[in-house]
């Protein structure tokens, strides 16, 4: 393949990349657009390459195709660089509050005072539930995962709010977005009291959206809980890592479910099934679950040697990632947050942060992570801080979804409001039968 300038008319904006196939004797050479990034590698755009050769092409998991365009957030994974239009996420998670990040990824620019507040407003009059999707909860078991719950109340929420399901109205979408990002937080802790029999709190609007959160999780009516403000500091910066990260499994989920035009809710509904996955969002909650498995720094070599395995099945949560091969900025953020939380909490020698820090002392010295560029991602230490707050297990993947919905929704209105979406449908590489005779049963 070689790439070659187009006339001189449209030289200025991209270039051709020609490829020649030669099939049976015959050569054939075919051009399509190399389209530039703003950062990033170019672009082949083969939207035409069935039409004008009949070739399809093959990429499971999609780790050579891009699925669409996107100005919301970039990854450079050999740079381990994050940014959210244009802002670095070392940046935001140290300066910022979480729904000005939340404005930036919806509007494209950092709020001012005047935008923040009016902005803050907007979400906080939806913070609260149908009281009627309250009586919702009482039909999961208790011991139910609370993600299931997420699952089951997100996409139930099309049936409450009529109101705010045109999408074709750019108002209901965006009040469709407010509710959603609102509302999150308050279906959270409504699933974690559920789960342990204490009453359902309700949103107190004058605090800020992580103390908000701390306040329906920890608080009781029989006594005035005041929030740790470290600790909502620190939920705050866990919320602003998590909101958003390309086209990510579940986000990737978002725009496929929202592509057929389906409600908004029913789509970060399925963000949050996607999300869930122990591969992806799900990995926080596997990494507290590993650590404890491990138990001490003695059985490293044994598991670091399971993850090795290929007969195994075992992976070292928290560890790799799709695109960083380098490390995870966010990683780099929430090692550096947990010294700060494990002080400002009182833990003083945090077991599991100890056995953490070990572990991937010993693996980033191990030929087979260095080869295969395994780095600690977001969710290996995540957790860690999330249980020194005082969140259960359970809710680690929760939080992330509260988070992610941020970037759900940014990323599902930047969809909409593309001109060239239409309704994803890959097609496959057919590995089945070829058409065969049917026999009644009675030959078979
Ligand atoms: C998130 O995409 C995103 O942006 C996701 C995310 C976001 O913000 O949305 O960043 C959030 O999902 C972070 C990832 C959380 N998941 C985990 O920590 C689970 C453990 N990690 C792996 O399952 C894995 O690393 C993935 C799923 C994260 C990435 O998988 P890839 O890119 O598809 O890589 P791969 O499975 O093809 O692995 C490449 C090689 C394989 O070995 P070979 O077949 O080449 O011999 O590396 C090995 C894998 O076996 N490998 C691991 C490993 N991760 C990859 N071996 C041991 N332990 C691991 N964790």
């Amino acid at each position: 393949m070689s790439s070659q300038k187009k006339s001189d008319s449209i030289a200025s904006l991209d270039q051709m990349a020609k490829f020649t196939f030669t099939k049976n004797g015959i050569e054939q050479t075919f051009e399509f657009p190399l389209l530039s990034q703003t950062l990033g590698p170019e672009v082949i755009d083969i939207r035409e390459l069935y039409t004008k050769t009949g070739y399809l092409t093959y990429d499971p998991g999609f780790t050579s195709t891009a699925s669409c365009e996107s100005s919301i957030t970039f990854v450079d994974g050999e740079q381990g660089l994050l940014l959210h239009r244009g802002y670095s996420i070392q940046d935001l998670a140290n300066h910022c509050d979480f729904l000005e990040v939340a404005y930036l990824l919806l509007y494209g620019e950092i709020p001012n005072q005047s935008q923040h507040e009016k902005f803050e407003e907007n979400i906080i009059v939806h913070t609260m539930l149908h009281e009627q999707l309250i009586n919702f909860y009482q039909g999961f078991r208790r011991d139910a995962h609370p993600m299931a719950i997420m699952v089951g109340v997100v996409g139930a929420l099309s049936a409450f709010y009529h109101d705010s399901l045109d999408l074709k109205d750019p108002e209901q979408r965006e009040l469709a977005s407010y509710r959603l990002i609102a509302k999150m937080p308050s279906i959270a802790a409504m699933a974690y009291k559920y789960s342990v029999g204490q009453p359902f709190m309700y949103p107190r609007n004058e605090l800020k959206y992580a103390e908000n959160f701390l306040h329906m999780m920890f608080a009781l009516p029989s006594y005035d809980y005041q929030v740790n403000k470290t600790v909502a500091r620190a939920l705050n910066k866990i919320f602003i890592l998590h909101a958003d990260h390309e086209q990510n499994a579940s986000t990737s989920t978002v725009r496929l479910a929202g592509s057929s035009a389906a409600n908004p809710f029913a789509c970060i509904a399925s963000g949050i099934a996607s999300l869930w996955g122990p591969a992806h969002g799900g990995a926080n909650e596997a990494v507290l679950n590993m650590l404890k498995e491990i138990g001490k720094k003695e059985r490293i070599p044994e598991f670091l040697n399971r993850a090795k395995d290929k007969t195994d099945p075992f992976r070292l949560m928290g560890f790799g990632h799709r695109i960083y091969k380098n490390f995870d900025p966010r990683a780099v953020v929430l090692k550096e947050s947990c010294h700060e939380v494990l002080e400002a909490v009182g833990v003083k020698n945090n077991p599991l942060f100890e056995l953490a820090l070990e572990l991937e002392r010993i693996a980033l010295q191990d030929d087979y992570f260095i080869e295969k560029k395994l780095f600690p991602n977001v969710d290996f230490y995540s957790g860690i801080i999330l249980q020194a707050i005082g969140i259960p297990l359970s809710m680690f993947t929760v939080l992330f979804a509260v988070a992610r919905t941020v970037g759900w929704v940014s990323q599902w209105r930047e969809m909409i409001a593309d001109p060239v979406q239409k309704i994803g449908r890959p097609r496959q590489r057919y590995i089945g039968p070829s058409q065969r005779q049917f026999n009644p049963v009675k030959e078979r």
